[in-house]
């Protein structure tokens, strides 16, 4: 890869550019140290949206590419940024590794545990980075809960609980615009909710909570366990809001509504991960943080997505034994302000920017200054494996009837070893926001 330094443009191309990807590289193109040199999708019209974007940044024209093998050839970008349906995303991030690029990877489950082998091997045998762009581990509470964790405020963990609670019924069921690789005009969500039964989405929600428990870093998952309810909702959905001739009318889906699984720590803890799209609900990742000294929990989240008021309002709890009275919960507010990460300091003040809150432009933050510095990543990919291998791990485990699965160790023992310091999330972020 061609060097870069921190006063250097990063040089980077887009694949996929549909509803994610075409928002994060509108979220690149706000910053002055990026150039977009090329943009690629399998749909024309994303390519020419994408293109115009660029050219009224006032950058120059960006070159269009249909095949990401060819794009990811050039020897004149830094990093990739991926964000195409889960089939093909670490295939994709895997091709670009081995062409040397600096890989961005927009999260979704494995397809297979054997593909996130080759993810850390393709890293490791190139040299090349692959950092998950999980924006989850930037919330604001989530990142003053970890500095908490690594204050001792909690005392030993021992539990975490986490999940994806969003009503995804309509989407997986009717599919979107987007979905030009089926059919029956259902998108990449339809086809696995249709042919799989595990926990399809499970970074979201296990991305913050790896980190507080230092997941490859002096810990790591040992086993899992997964189990499966019925399939109801989105049946349910479908005879309550398509005409019987609808192409996915009579779906035989394969998930379950709620997929609960429960992985087990080296060091002891144990996590418990939901997996909730198919029945109505609000948004939820239903983070809990629970030690020998006490417990946060996230009790409230929305989002809004108005042009007046874009943002997110996130509250939470907590319980900490000899400072919260009685056994009652206090408001988190207070420990917010004093354990506030120094990125959300600087970034609250300089006011923050859309997506999410603010949460998409702090990982895209650390995953561009990352690429200019040619430095580890701070969401690695060996955390990426870790993560998105729970997909087909609870596969196995709900399809051999709720039986424990070995856990893979992607690090080949190091994590025994490595710093639990190391990718410490927006560490040196405020200068560079
Ligand atoms: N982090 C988040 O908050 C967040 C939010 C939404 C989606 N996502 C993730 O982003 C990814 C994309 O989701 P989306 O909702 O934007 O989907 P989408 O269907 O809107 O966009 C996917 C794009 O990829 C293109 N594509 C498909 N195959 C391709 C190929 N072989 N080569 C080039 N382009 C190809 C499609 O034409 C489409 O434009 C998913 O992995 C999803 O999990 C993350």
């Amino acid at each position: 890869m061609a060097k870069n330094t921190d006063n250097q443009k990063v040089r980077l191309g887009f694949t996929g550019v549909g509803g994610r990807g075409a928002h994060l590289l509108e979220r690149c193109l706000d910053m002055n140290d990026v150039d977009v040199l090329t943009v690629c999708d399998i749909q024309e019209r994303h390519c020419q949206r994408a293109w115009k974007e660029v050219v009224e940044s006032g950058r120059p024209e960006p070159k269009i590419y249909e095949d990401h093998g060819q794009m990811v050839k050039r020897d004149d970008l830094d990093g990739v940024v991926i964000a195409t349906p889960w089939e093909s995303h670490i295939s994709m991030a895997i091709t670009a590794m081995e062409a040397d690029k600096f890989v961005g990877l927009e999260v979704g489950p494995a397809n297979s545990v054997e593909e996130c082998w080759e993810l850390v091997r393709t890293a490791e045998e190139t040299g090349s980075h692959c950092m998950l762009l999980e924006n989850c581990c930037y919330y604001r509470d989530c990142m003053a809960v970890l500095n908490m964790v690594r204050q001792g405020i909690f005392g030993e963990l021992v539990h975490c609980r986490c999940g994806y609670g969003h009503d995804l019924r309509e989407p997986i069921i009717t599919g979107s615009e987007t979905a030009l690789n089926q059919k029956d005009g259902r998108n990449y969500r339809g086809l696995h909710n249709e042919k799989r039964n595990g926990d399809l989405y499970p970074t979201h929600g296990i991305g913050p909570m790896a980190k507080c428990l230092n997941v490859n870093s002096g810990n790591r998952f040992v086993s899992l366990t997964s189990t499966a309810s019925k399939s109801r909702g989105l049946d349910d959905w479908a005879e309550n809001n398509l005409e019987p001739n609808h192409p996915s009318y009579n779906v035989d889906w394969s998930i379950g509504d709620i997929v609960t699984t429960v992985l087990k720590c080296a060091n002891g803890e144990t996590v418990i991960v939901n997996h909730d799209v198919s029945l109505p609900r609000p948004y939820s990742n239903m983070y809990h943080v629970q030690g020998t000294n006490g417990i946060w929990k996230r009790t409230f989240e929305s989002i809004d997505h108005s042009e007046e008021n874009p943002g997110l309002t996130l509250e939470s709890s907590i319980y900490l034994e000899k400072k919260s009275s009685g056994h009652e919960w206090e408001s988190f507010d207070t420990y917010q302000t004093n354990h506030d990460n120094p990125v959300w300091e600087e970034y609250l003040e300089m006011g923050r920017k859309a997506g999410h809150g603010g949460i998409d432009h702090l990982v895209l933050r650390d995953y561009v200054m990352s690429v200019k510095r040619g430095e580890h990543p701070p969401i690695d990919v060996y955390d990426a494996a870790t993560w998105m291998v729970i997909s087909p791990l609870s596969e196995r485990s709900i399809a051999l009837g709720n039986e424990p699965v070995a856990f893979p160790d992607f690090t080949n023992g190091a994590w025994m070893n490595n710093d639990p310091k190391f990718g410490l999330l927006g560490d040196d972020l405020p200068e560079h926001l």
